[in-house]
């Protein structure tokens, strides 16, 4: 005889209470990637993500690599004030990030209606962290580093991402430029194991996932335990994450010159699925200039590094990034990086004036660069850079490749999706599937986007 409990008499599932969570975030790739994990790290105690700040709990993921960026925070949370005044106080607000590691308790000084600081490294800690502002009545600040990286405490990834997911395989860096903060924000440089990597690409894939960039301070200083347990480089990962039968796109970012080694130049002539696009900072084209920042590489070295790899690819494009008016920066340094670009020809480069950072070596330098001279520099060098853009994007024109379609275009009947090199691509009067991989032909060039029509006659995918 079997004993039948009516459902009534079953003790009430503990429902967690329906709470809403908005995530802000500044920065790079890795800080969009720690925002997915925050929400699932929520999600379990009933957080829901809604597209205002007006919300139970408001989380600022922040950045703090340029002076402009740490300042972003102070305003938004001003603004933010208002709104936690106007619920009687009844929302709990977060600083994530970098500039939570990097001014910790300065932050509750400044602005002392903030209820958590957690750092970058701390976020699997965030429930317990939660419980205790809500015990205490009381501001609580988490900045630790542990001893172990965040990444084995983290659960495993929930967020969907859709064709084009980010994965973290790297945090971290030891190389200390000299103008930088994020070894002191991020810690140490850490490679997550392949077994994780291989397991998060298979739920990102499962989720949608038809291309899949790499993430890491230092991606291409990863060396993680392998399959056999020994230390495998990249190229090796990337070999191992393109036999995924439903993974089409490869990508890692952002490498430094000095880890760009032979066997992963040489992964750009084999590996199919590796995309011919490279993000490369190089910063200065100067060799004092890089030695003073520490970047222990010539620009002679990055050349070679190059050609190398447009020996191994002939159609890869670069990106990179560009610090202008570092301290000591003389017209021959700048006039050596306008060569450099002109040699090298970018498809696209990020570029700022050098901004001091406190705790930084270069911070202290004597031969700070008046800052009118470095802007007027940036913008030579910008204008300069904006034509490469362009001149790469118009010569895709006539060019016949697959793109990755993600969704509807910004107007009706369009659908847009990613080229090889990441320009976005509009596709008029079609109707495709997101995640969906299709030959075109470019028809014409926008400074930031290109127009294709189907190429009937070979569906990719
Ligand atoms: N790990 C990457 C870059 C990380 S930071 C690398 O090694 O290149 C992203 C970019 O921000 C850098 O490439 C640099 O161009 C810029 N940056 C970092 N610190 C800066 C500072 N103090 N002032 C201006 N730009 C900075
Ligand atoms: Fe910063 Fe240099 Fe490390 Fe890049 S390599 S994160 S620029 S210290
Ligand atoms: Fe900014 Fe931190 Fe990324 S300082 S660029 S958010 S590692």
């Amino acid at each position: 005889m079997t004993a039948t409990t009516p459902a009534t008499a079953r003790p009430p599932l503990a429902v967690p209470p329906l709470r809403t969570l908005h995530i802000a975030t500044w920065g790079c790739q890795m800080n969009a990637y720690d925002s997915l994990r925050m929400a699932d790290i929520l999600r379990p105690l009933g957080y829901r993500e809604v597209p205002t700040d007006d919300a139970d709990m408001v989380i600022f993921n922040t950045c703090h690599i340029r002076e402009r960026a740490a300042e972003k925070l102070f305003s938004a949370l001003g603004r933010l004030r208002a709104v936690k005044d106007a619920r009687n106080g009844r929302m709990m607000i977060a600083v994530a990030g970098c500039v939570a590691q990097a001014e910790g308790a300065e932050i509750l000084r400044r602005a002392p209606y903030v209820d958590l600081v957690v750092g970058s490294q701390a976020y699997h800690k965030l429930p317990e962290l939660i419980a205790a502002v809500e015990a205490k009545h009381a501001a609580v600040i988490d900045t630790d580093f542990p001893a172990d990286q965040k990444f084995d405490f983290l659960p495993e990834a929930q967020s969907s991402q859709g064709p084009i997911a980010n994965l973290a395989i790297q945090e971290g860096c030891d190389k200390f430029c000299t103008f930088c903060v994020v070894p002191y924000t991020r810690g140490a440089e850490a490679s997550r194991p392949v077994s994780a990597i291989i397991a998060e690409a298979k739920r990102l894939i499962e989720g949608g996932a038809r291309e899949i960039a790499l993430l890491g301070q230092n991606v291409n200083a990863w060396h993680g335990e392998g399959l056999d347990g020994t230390i495998w480089p990249l190229a090796r990962l990337l070999e191992t994450l393109a036999e995924l039968p439903d993974l089409a796109r490869l990508r890692y970012t952002t490498s430094h010159p000095r880890d760009m080694s032979d066997d992963l130049i040489e992964a750009h002539r084999t590996n199919a699925k590796l995309m011919p696009f490279l993000h490369l900072p190089v910063q200065s084209g100067s060799d004092a200039i890089l030695t003073a920042m520490n970047r222990r590489h010539s620009a002679d070295h990055f050349r070679r590094i190059i050609e190398k790899l447009r020996n191994a690819r002939p159609d890869i494009a670069f990106s990179s990034d560009f610090i202008i008016g570092f301290p000591g920066e003389t017209d021959a340094d700048f006039k050596a990086t306008m060569k450099l670009v002109k040699e090298v020809e970018f498809a696209l480069a990020y570029s700022f004036t050098y901004s001091r950072r406190p705790g930084t070596p270069a911070a202290d330098a004597r031969d700070q660069v008046d800052p009118a001279l470095a802007h007027a520099r940036l913008l030579e060098l910008q204008e300069t850079l904006r034509n490469q853009q362009h001149a790469f994007n118009r010569a895709q024109i006539g060019k016949r490749f697959d793109v990755l379609f993600t969704g509807p275009g910004r107007h009706q009947g369009q659908i847009a999706g990613r080229s090889p090199y990441l320009q976005p691509v509009v596709v008029e009067h079609a109707n495709l599937a997101p995640g969906s991989i299709h030959a075109v032909t470019i028809t014409a060039a926008n400074p930031n986007s290109l127009m294709a029509t189907l190429n009937q006659e070979q569906i990719a995918a």
